[in-house]
């Protein structure tokens, strides 16, 4: 990169630092993202990202499942799941697996990657502080959880003092039982509740496409009105809905924006948030 070029991309980045400083964002890792073997190289970098846009003055809160490793973790212990209409019933013994995982494996992992480059991370899951509190969403699938209410409070506090919130997303009902929650309508209610600038989706996908097999067809600007239309009419369905629609709910509970950005590029973070153009798809009220 020539020098001049250097200086542009720094010149292009400094009203957006302006404009994020002391701004709260929250940002959904994938279990995913964490998964693979070469995945440890991009842990570190969005630990970079992270401590980086902690070090201008935004308030970066990160919101995490884990997936993949509990499924792991359940093969490794033999233990056997049974599904309701496709969804695996997570009895007890899974629950505790959920929990020993998300709060005891993928959890200290994000907050350890986070504090090599700054010894800001601080691991809580949604039981702390009663964060994530939930009602059962239909007791043939066992303890899985729909959020009834966010209490930010522990949050608010961690940000207020100058750290940076690591969530998992293990809510609890109000007789303390721990129950597991979608890691993305999670993130999205936090979001709104912390009245959050930006929730930005760290997914495996390149963002949402008007033309699904079209790598070229990335759509990097939409608002909410014309996303509900795009389901509608099909051009966005399947295995996103539940992301598109929690960024959904976020900007019309006020948060400003909701970014889909494809976690396997290096510093996706970064280049999403400090450039004009951005990296992924960014959703918004009103007109785009
Ligand atoms: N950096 C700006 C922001 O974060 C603009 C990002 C534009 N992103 C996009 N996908 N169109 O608000």
């Amino acid at each position: 990169m020539s020098e001049l070029t250097t200086a542009q991309v720094l010149v292009e980045a400094l009203p957006y630092i302006r404009r994020f400083a002391g701004r709260t964002v929250v940002v959904k890792y994938g279990g995913n993202a964490l998964a693979g073997t070469s995945d440890h190289d991009a842990l570190a970098l969005f630990a970079e990202d992270i401590v980086l846009m902690h070090t201008v003055g935004i308030r970066p809160v990160v919101v995490h499942g884990g997936g993949p490793q509990i499924n792991e973790m359940l093969a490794r212990l033999n233990i056997e799941s049974s599904f309701s209409n496709g969804l695996r019933v997570t009895d007890a013994a899974t629950m505790e697996v959920v929990q020993m995982v998300l709060n005891g494996q993928v959890n200290p992992q994000i907050v350890s990657a986070i504090n090599t480059h700054g010894n800001v991370a601080v691991g809580l899951s949604g039981e702390d502080g009663r964060t994530l509190q939930v009602t059962p969403r239909d007791p043939s699938l066992g303890f899985v959880g729909d959020i009834e209410k966010v209490r930010p409070h522990v949050i608010e506090g961690l940000l207020h003092d100058g750290f940076v919130p690591v969530l998992s997303t293990v809510g609890v009902d109000s007789h303390g039982q721990p129950y597991n929650v979608n890691a993305d309508t999670a993130a999205g209610a936090i979001a709104e509740a912390l009245g959050a600038e930006k929730i930005i989706y760290l997914t495996d996908i390149a963002g949402l496409r008007s033309n699904i097999d079209d790598a070229s067809s990335l759509i990097q600007r939409i608002t909410v009105n014309e996303l509900s239309a795009l389901i509608e009419n099909g051009t966005v369905s399947g295995g996103m809905i539940p992301k598109v629609e929690s960024c959904m709910q976020a900007v019309r509970g006020g948060v400003k924006s909701a970014h889909i950005l494809d976690g396997r590029i290096a510093h996706v973070l970064l280049l999403e948030l400090f450039t004009d153009q951005g990296a992924g798809t960014m959703i918004t009220g009103g007109v785009s």
